[in-house]
């Protein structure tokens, strides 16, 4: 039987569902959170709630699937410890760049020197790879490598890393509508379904160099201004199943990948290639790549059961665990119990995505575990 409309919303928590209307694009990108894209991440304002009802400023939360950081963040701003943990090096490069506390004064004199050293007709700095040749026009691959070969001489090299990234994504040879995972570069004009008329690749990377550079320093400086004194965030490149952690958490907030959506390595693929970073993407959790055969969804369930529960081993008793998950084959009651979680509530909230090739509205699930 089909629920009706009225039934469906009753079931929702509306503190934890806001319309576009509530909650513009520009919000839900605050500050830090725009540093470079993200497909997969949950909006702060949820995070926000969500510390508001389980936690007290002073706490610390432990996020083991911190992705971009969002929990990070905004416990710095909610007066929260944080601890995040996630197995893809780009995505800890993102986190510590957005949560860091930087000399404003150093950092504004850096940025503004490579914004300085952004020319439009670089000489090579270095010979481009296959991927770098494949992927990029000629021009925006040598003001692409030329950035790079200048970040070493900076201290906070680790933010321009993120700002070629970002700038190496929109300089990539591919079509306005697919960004996220462009399969093979488009070369010539194409017919834009974003735009609706004939749109060309991007030849030149120095314009989106340079506005990055201002963009990020703007974002870095107003997320300063909001942040609690005396606050810090723990990045830690590992595994989550099996890292072993120095102290003890007040509780867990967090969003595990989920079987066959997104391969988190994947959408970050030219960041891996331009900054030489680390790749462990076979131990990445859920990644679409491995499929959603029943084998594939075995592994995932043990995956994520041995992450909380090595979680939950450093959490001091009753100590809240809440897992935003969009659960439509119903496996998390089998997760939680496997990692001795006890689910107390399952909250519902409503999605509503407005833009993209993933747009839609679709329901998802904040479960309030504890341990026993
Ligand atoms: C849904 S995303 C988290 C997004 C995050 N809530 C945010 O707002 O940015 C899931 C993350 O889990 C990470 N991950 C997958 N397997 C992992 C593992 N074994 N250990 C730690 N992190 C893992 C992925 O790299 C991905 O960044």
């Amino acid at each position: 039987m089909t629920r009706t409309q009225a039934a469906l919303y009753s079931d929702l928590d509306l503190d934890l569902s806001w319309s576009e209307q509530d909650l513009p694009e520009r919000e839900r990108t605050k500050h830090v959170h725009r540093l470079h894209p993200y497909l997969g991440k949950f909006i702060p304002q949820l995070v926000d709630v969500l510390l508001a009802r389980h936690f007290r400023p002073g706490q610390h939360v432990l996020d083991p699937f911190a992705g971009s950081g969002t929990t990070l963040v905004q416990a710095l701003e909610s007066g929260l410890d944080a601890t995040g943990v996630d197995i893809a090096s780009f995505n800890c490069l993102l986190m510590g760049v957005k949560t860091r506390e930087y000399n404003l004064f150093v950092l504004e004199q850096e940025l503004r020197s490579a914004h300085a050293a952004v020319h439009g007709s670089q000489p090579a700095a270095s010979r481009p790879n296959a991927y770098v040749r494949r992927w990029f026009a000629p021009a925006a691959a040598r003001e692409l490598l030329a950035f790079r070969a200048l970040l070493e001489q900076y201290e906070h090299a680790d933010v321009l890393r993120v700002v070629l990234a970002r700038a190496a994504r929109s300089a990539r040879r591919t079509t306005h509508f697919d960004l996220d995972f462009p399969r093979e570069p488009q070369i010539d004009p194409y017919w834009c379904y974003k735009h609706k008329r004939t749109c060309t690749p991007v030849e030149t990377a120095s314009q989106f160099l340079r506005r990055y550079t201002l963009d990020t320093l703007e974002r870095v400086k107003s997320f300063a201004r909001m942040r609690a004194r005396g606050r810090t965030a723990n990045v830690i490149h590992g595994d989550a199943r099996d890292e072993t952690y120095g102290g003890r958490f007040d509780g867990v907030l967090t969003s595990p990948p989920y079987p066959g959506l997104i391969d988190y390595h994947e959408q970050h693929s030219y960041a891996y290639e331009l900054l030489g970073l680390d790749d462990r993407r076979e131990r990445e959790l859920g990644a679409a790549a491995g499929g959603t055969s029943r084998g594939a969804i075995d592994a995932y369930c043990e995956g994520v059961a041995s992450v909380l529960a090595n979680a939950a081993a450093s959490l001091r008793r009753r100590a809240p665990v809440l897992i935003v998950v969009n659960d439509r084959r119903d496996l998390y009651p089998e997760i939680l119990a496997r990692a001795g979680l006890r689910l107390d509530d399952r909250l519902r909230r409503h999605v509503n995505r407005r833009t993209g090739r993933r747009a839609g509205e679709f329901f998802e699930d904040v479960l309030v575990a504890r341990v026993p």
